[in-house]
């Protein structure tokens, strides 16, 4: 009860913020966020479409990013001069962007490099990575991408070069080359505690896609079981997944796309339809209250800490100190670096 009078208290503080500021504010937030959190946004969103948001808004001073640091960081480096990105928790962090360190991923490139020629590969960094790795994919000419473009920006690469370096999640690049029906057998993956990423002079050069052994530990736990057992209990259910999930499970699938594909799917199912779900609880949750004329199952409930560090305390602190409490920032080179790969994933 206690609990309940303050998030309210909290709540209508936050409200009344962000009536005084008006157009100067825009709160984004994930589709993993909690429904508290995405009630009080004015956009929410996938990673590219927040992305993208961040990157046109012309009119917010301050841009305040509910999701975790990577998405905050991305729009920061998107920003023009005059605004400034904050986001509730700088502590929130992603595990699968801290697989991929950026100075370990320019010494398997140059380690690649050396073998294959400097213009053999380019480079696509999947958005859930820190600045430093975008800047080294712009430094090397490739493109950032997310979950909703990955096949355009596989497209992309291999319309200029031959094969596709793609860092740091193993299985969205996975299924996106065997998507674009690249073979199993010219797919290689990276281990960068080895010499040559643990491959042979001649799998590298017959490789056409090299991925960075990095997973998504939210989407690494659902399994092919889970969907062979929904498929037994509910036969009619559709089943729709991220395309983090590794290709067993997007296998079984009857479909896998970003959270905003996964938010359309259950929207334009008919009325009555069961649908079993494999990403992040809190969406799943979400789509369940909007649409209860819908069957809507979690595969298994997968919760993100990180996701959860936002919340309406830190929330309505970061609006109490606007453009002063937990500014995102990027050092001018890295931001320089890292905005050629976002560039050229808005222009795909
Ligand atoms: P989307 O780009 O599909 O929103 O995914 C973000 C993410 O971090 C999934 O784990």
């Amino acid at each position: 009860m206690d609990t309940d009078f303050g998030n309210r208290e909290i709540k209508n503080r936050i409200t009344q913020i962000k009536h005084e500021l008006g157009n100067e504010l825009v709160i984004l937030t994930h589709h993993f966020q909690r429904k508290d959190i995405v009630d009080l946004g004015d956009h929410r969103g996938d990673s590219f479409g927040l992305a993208r948001r961040a990157a046109r808004d012309e009119k917010a001073k301050y841009i305040l990013f509910c999701g975790v640091h990577f998405m905050a960081e991305s729009a920061a480096i998107l920003a023009n001069e005059n605004q400034i990105v904050q986001i509730p928790d700088t502590g929130a962090g992603c595990w699968l962007a801290e697989m991929g360190e950026a100075g370990k991923i320019e010494t398997a490139w140059q380690e690649a490099a050396a073998l294959l020629g400097e213009g053999a590969m380019m480079p696509v960094a999947y958005i859930n990575s820190n600045a430093a790795v975008k800047a080294m994919c712009g430094r090397h000419g490739g493109t950032v991408c997310t979950a909703a473009n990955a096949a355009r920006a596989f497209e992309w690469a291999f319309a200029q070069r031959g094969k596709i370096f793609f860092f740091p999640d193993e299985y969205l690049g996975r299924n996106t080359a065997l998507g674009m029906d690249i073979p199993e057998s010219s797919i290689l993956v990276w281990d960068p505690s080895l010499p040559l990423g643990g491959n042979t002079k001649a799998d590298v050069q017959k490789a056409k896609v090299i991925l960075w052994n990095g997973h998504c530990q939210v989407h690494t736990r659902f399994t092919p079981d889970q969907i062979m057992n929904i498929r037994k209990t509910a036969p009619d259910a559709r089943v729709v997944v991220h395309p983090e999930c590794s290709h067993e499970v997007t296998a079984l699938a009857d479909a896998s796309g970003s959270t905003s594909f996964i938010a359309r799917y259950v929207a334009e199912a008919p009325a009555d339809a069961t649908i079993a779900i494999g990403t992040e609880i809190n969406l799943i949750t979400r789509l369940a209250a909007e649409y209860p004329d819908k069957r809507i199952l979690p595969l298994y409930d997968a919760f993100c800490p990180h996701m959860h560090q936002i919340n309406l305390r830190n929330l309505l602190h970061t609006l109490e100190n606007i453009g002063k409490a937990n500014v995102v920032t990027v050092e001018n080179r890295i931001k320089k670096e890292a905005s050629i790969g976002l560039e050229n994933m808005l222009n795909l």
